[in-house]
């Protein structure tokens, strides 16, 4: 069982290209982008957030599929091999089996939510109806343990189905098909959020920058977010970098990624925000917001049933491009280092997932009050948790390895695919080296106080 010789490989390029945007473009871009850059008073953490994606994320997803792609191994044992020898940098792969294991948990919790409106759009429940309504629908959804709990459970057990169907039969399969589709709803949801009368005020909202509304804890969303739409810090792009073949040019093909994964999030809060100034909602409302915005736009549709069980359909379906990333970095650990089956491996971690994940779906109800966390529901902390503190500590740790500690000059020509780029290594050796690593610590010392007096 253990990695090399055998090991799967991506079918085709454009595969591996779908499959890794898949498990960038998810319930991050969708649902969590919108609802920080509404909590973040918008265009000025809206344009962090792209310096963040192009000096940080995008070399950091380089190097991670770099790390993966030359080590043919899972996150751990990846370092073993680049180092020769059993190493203390295994614990980067430790930190990512960590994080990527206790996002799936809470991260099932919401993409469990979309699978409810797709039952609930499907039996006409956003048909007609106003602003109010539909936030009651949303309200209801969340108060009730049962349902969320239902929904949370037979999210993981979709994405451990296709997980179980292997690299190239499962993920690879799906991706091709919905995420294109994705794309076209997303494009005519833009369309149709540009002819609403908030048009105007949306764009000025995502686009207009207002560097007042700045804080240090904005600063650090926008960092943590680039991480996190992007896989990173997290072991997946070393994962998946893994199943790559040498030839893979790692510059274009981190560079298409990024591109679709900022072009989807883009689309969402174009389509989001102008819904939310035409019908009065608070664009700092939190976790809720595109399950209380998106139905108002089918609900005034022709066909508006039929596209609301689309959308959310799809957006179940890029949640487990994405969970399934996230399911795979674990998966792929226990496979390649102790010899589990990889059926028996998936089963037990999505079990797993599903038991840990319960304070956080039960977050919004039961266990609403119970904020043992600095005053944060479970939910809260563990959002909080990954995307601000344990993803850029793990890109850092991969920027502060790739850049100082790893051998890499030997290996200028891997990054390109073997094409000939003379700037290429340099330029990318300077941002993992000092822009990446010295841009994570500044945010993150900003954010506990270091610099304000
Ligand atoms: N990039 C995914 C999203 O934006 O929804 C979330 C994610 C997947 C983060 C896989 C980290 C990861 F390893």
């Amino acid at each position: 069982m253990n990695g090399s010789s055998a090991r799967t490989q991506w079918a085709s390029r454009l595969g591996f290209i779908l499959a890794a945007a898949g498990s960038a473009i998810g319930l991050g871009n969708i649902w969590k982008f919108p609802y920080i850059t509404g909590q973040n008073g918008g265009g000025a953490f809206v344009l962090v957030y792209l310096l963040c994606i192009l000096l940080v994320g995008l070399p950091i997803m380089m190097a991670e599929l770099h790390i993966g792609r030359h080590g043919q191994r899972d996150a751990v044992g990846c370092f073993a091999v680049l180092e020769g020898k059993p190493t203390r940098w295994r614990f980067i792969g430790w930190l990512g089996v960590s994080s990527s294991f206790l996002l799936l948990s809470f991260y099932a919790v919401v993409a469990g939510w979309s699978f409810d409106y797709v039952v609930q759009a499907a039996s006409g429940a956003f048909q007609a109806r106003s602003a109010e309504e539909i936030n009651a629908v949303f309200a209801q959804l969340v108060s009730s343990p049962g349902q969320v709990v239902f929904w949370q459970g037979s999210f993981l057990v979709a994405t451990a189905g296709i997980v179980l169907g292997g690299v190239r039969g499962g993920i690879e399969r799906w991706s091709k098909i919905l995420m294109p589709l994705l794309f076209l709803l997303l494009l005519l949801l833009f369309f149709r959020g540009m002819l609403s009368p908030g048009a105007k005020a949306g764009l000025e909202f995502m686009f207009r920058p207002d560097f007042s509304k700045l804080t240090p804890a904005a600063l650090l969303d926008a960092l943590g977010h680039a991480f996190f739409t992007l896989s990173l810090g997290a072991g997946t792009m070393i994962t998946y970098g893994s199943y790559l073949d040498r030839q893979a040019d790692l510059l274009s093909l981190s560079v298409r990624i990024t591109l679709l994964d900022i072009m989807v999030a883009l689309l969402a809060g174009l389509a989001i925000f102008p819904v939310v100034f035409a019908a009065g909602l608070e664009p700092g409302s939190g976790p809720g917001l595109v399950f209380q915005t998106i139905p108002i736009v089918f609900s005034a549709m022709p066909f508006g049933s039929v596209l609301a069980v689309l959308f959310f359909l799809l957006l179940s379906f890029a949640a487990m491009s994405s969970s399934i990333s996230m399911l795979e970095v674990s998966v792929s650990y226990l496979v390649d280092e102790k010899g589990w089956r990889r059926g028996l491996a998936t089963m037990v971690l999505g079990l797993a997932a599903f038991v840990i994940g319960l304070p956080s779906a039960l977050s919004f109800n039961l266990l609403a009050d119970v904020t043992p966390f600095f005053g944060q529901t479970f939910f809260d902390f563990a959002n909080a948790l990954v995307s601000s503190y344990l993803l850029p500590l793990g890109g850092f740790s991969v920027a502060v390895y790739a850049g100082w500690f790893w051998k890499g000059e030997r290996l200028q020509d891997e990054l390109s695919g073997g094409k000939i780029r003379p700037w290429l290594y340099p330029l990318w050796h300077f941002l993992v080296k000092y822009v990446a690593p010295a841009a994570v610590a500044v945010v993150l010392l900003n954010q506990m106080g270091w610099f304000t007096p």
